[in-house]
This record gives structure tokens, C-alpha cells and sequence, in this order.
């Protein structure tokens, strides 16, 4: 078989924590489920295997590109679902365009996908060098570029050191400035020599450049901001009894979702199914090392 233009072969997502997902999301047939960060439709083609004919399955992305993949994908699996560019944060809109009021089950499967990161031209990774852009919808927003061009040092070491939690962001900050004025910085080769230059890499398993891309990336597409909007209202449109699930990918993203659903269980609103995060197993982290930070969070609507 030639493979050669195949998108899913070229990029291939492998869906992370999938066993646990269908146990907390536990889709049932004929039910409305809501996918907001749908992805290659890794996980959305096993709950649609749940939900059968009569369900239904709306998926959301940001990303265009992904969004045909997800299409084809979705597509095989002969149910009925509907696609969405979109943020997930509009998803109240989403509803209203699919004629939906309620959903039984909730996923948000949080950060890159592998589409995006492996894409050299997206500009996630400092291990393939591209245009510094990080946008998941890249038609709106600023890249992560124009992010740096626009803030002064002080700005930037706020940046990385709010968002990536790096602890040398003000030396790191210093440099990159230093570098834009020479001459700017317009790949992630060149961000990642930057940093390497002033942190040298030493005993460090990470490469140092890790957590400076993980602070641009988020406040490029204002992932923290976004997340907390959505678990503020998702509630409101959970049928009783209708579950959430939530995969996240860093410490800052999994102490909103536990503030949230805690407040919420607090308010008699969720149940909580997760006391804490679930974690993938030494298996499937040795098949799939992406998944190593994964943390799962579940809660049920009352
Ligand atoms: C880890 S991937 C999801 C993979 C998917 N669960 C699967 O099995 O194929 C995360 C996806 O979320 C999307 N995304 C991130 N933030 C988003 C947002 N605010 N609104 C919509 N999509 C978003 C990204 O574009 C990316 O495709």
C-alpha cells in the first residue's frame, strides 16, 4: 500500500490514556458527547464506537488542518458526528449551531498534537527547526515572534517565568532581547541555540530550551486563560448525571482543573470521580513517551 500522502501515516497520534477515558467518560448509546480539542479524532472514534448510530459526537479544534484529519478518521467509523473550528471556549455557539442544549460527556484532551508538533513549519519544536509561530489556529493571533518582538525583557521573564515556570527566566529573557535587537530570532533552532547559550545543558535530561517553548506556547494560544473560561460554565450545559473528563499536561493546567472541580463539588454541582489525578501506566508510557506527563481528571454532573 502507498502511504506516501497519507496525513495520518505521516503524523500518526496515538490517543493518550484511551482505557481510562471510556471508564470515566463512560459513553452510552444514543448519547450527545462533546469533544473540544478533537484532534486526529483518536479518542472521539472510540466514544462514537460507544455511542453507536443513534449518538451523536461533536468534535472541536482549533486547527484547520487537524480538523480534515479528524474528518477522515471520523468518517470510517460511520456514526454521526458533526466538526467544528472553533476555540473551545466558544462551544456554547457550537451547541447552538448542532441544535444541542445538553451533553452526557465532556472531553478535553489538552496540549499538542503530534501534527503540530512534528510539523517543522508549525514552530513547537526547538528539535525541528521552523518558523517560530506555536499557533494552533493559524489564522488569528500573534506567532510567538511577534510575541517576543512586542515585550520588553522584564515582559518576556514574566512570560517564561508564569508560564514555564523557569527559574533562570530573567537571564534567559536578557538573552533573547539581546539576540531579537541583533539581528532577531526568527526559528526555533535559533530560540533554542539562545537559550542553550546562556543555560548550558550540563547533567540535564531535558534540553534546556523545554520550558521557554512550553511558556510562548501557552501564552500564544492563552491555553490558561482559555481553560479556566470553559470549566467556569461547562457545567451549565452537562445533563444530570453527565461526565467530564480532563487530560492535562503540566502542573499550571492540572491546579486549575482540581481548583475548579473541587469549588464545583463544593457547590454540590459535580461529583468528584478522580480524588486524584490518574496517571498512564509504565506500559503505555514506554509505547508512547508523549503521554509521560499526562494526568486525568474526572467529575460527574449532580
Ligand atoms: C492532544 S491533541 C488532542 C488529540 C485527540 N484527543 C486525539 O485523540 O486525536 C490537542 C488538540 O487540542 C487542540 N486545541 C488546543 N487548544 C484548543 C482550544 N482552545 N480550542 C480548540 N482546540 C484546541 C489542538 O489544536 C490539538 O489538536
Amino acid at each position: 500500500m502507498n502511504n506516501d500522502n497519507d496525513p495520518l501515516v505521516e503524523f500518526p497520534h496515538t490517543p493518550v490514556m484511551v482505557g481510562e477515558v471510556m471508564r470515566y467518560l463512560r459513553p452510552l448509546p444514543g448519547q450527545i458527547v462533546l469533544d473540544c480539542t478533537v484532534g486526529n479524532g483518536g479518542h472521539a472514534s472510540k466514544i462514537m464506537n460507544c455511542i453507536g448510530s443513534g449518538g451523536l459526537l461533536l468534535g472541536i479544534d482549533k486547527d484547520m488542518d487537524i480538523l480534515q484529519i479528524a474528518k477522515q478518521n471520523l468518517t470510517k467509523i460511520g456514526g454521526r458526528f458533526k466538526l467544528f473550528q472553533s476555540n473551545y471556549t466558544d462551544f456554547d455557539e457550537v451547541l447552538r449551531l448542532a441544535g444541542v442544549d445538553k451533553v452526557n460527556g465532556v472531553l478535553l484532551d489538552l496540549g499538542v498534537s503530534s501534527l503540530q508538533f512534528d510539523r517543522a513549519e508549525r514552530g513547537f519544536s526547538f528539535s525541528k527547526d521552523g518558523l517560530l509561530d506555536m499557533r494552533m489556529d493559524q489564522s488569528d493571533g500573534i506567532t510567538a515572534r511577534e510575541l517576543i518582538q512586542q515585550c520588553d525583557e522584564e515582559e518576556l521573564a514574566g512570560i517564561l517565568w508564569k508560564y514555564g515556570e523557569e527559574r533562570r527566566s530573567r537571564r534567559i529573557a536578557r538573552a533573547i532581547i539581546l539576540a531579537e535587537q541583533k539581528g532577531g530570532i526568527v526559528t526555533t533552532g535559533q530560540l533554542a541555540s539562545v537559550v542553550e547559550s546562556v543555560v548550558p545543558r550540563g547533567k540535564m535530561k531535558m534540553h534546556p530550551a523545554t520550558r521557554v517553548f512550553q511558556a510562548l506556547r501557552i501564552a500564544v494560544n492563552n491555553e490558561l486563560e482559555n481553560l479556566k473560561k470553559f470549566l467556569e460554565v461547562i457545567h451549565q450545559y452537562m445533563a444530570v448525571g453527565g461526565r467530564i473528563v480532563v487530560i492535562n499536561f503540566h502542573s499550571l493546567e492540572d491546579r486549575i482543573v482540581k481548583d475548579s472541580f473541587r469549588e464545583k463539588a463544593h457547590q454540590g454541582i459535580f461529583t468528584l470521580l478522580t480524588k486524584r489525578p490518574l496517571i498512564p501506566n509504565d506500559d503505555e508510557i514506554v509505547k508512547n513517551i508523549r503521554c509521560r506527563s499526562a494526568k486525568l481528571r474526572a467529575a460527574e454532573r449532580i
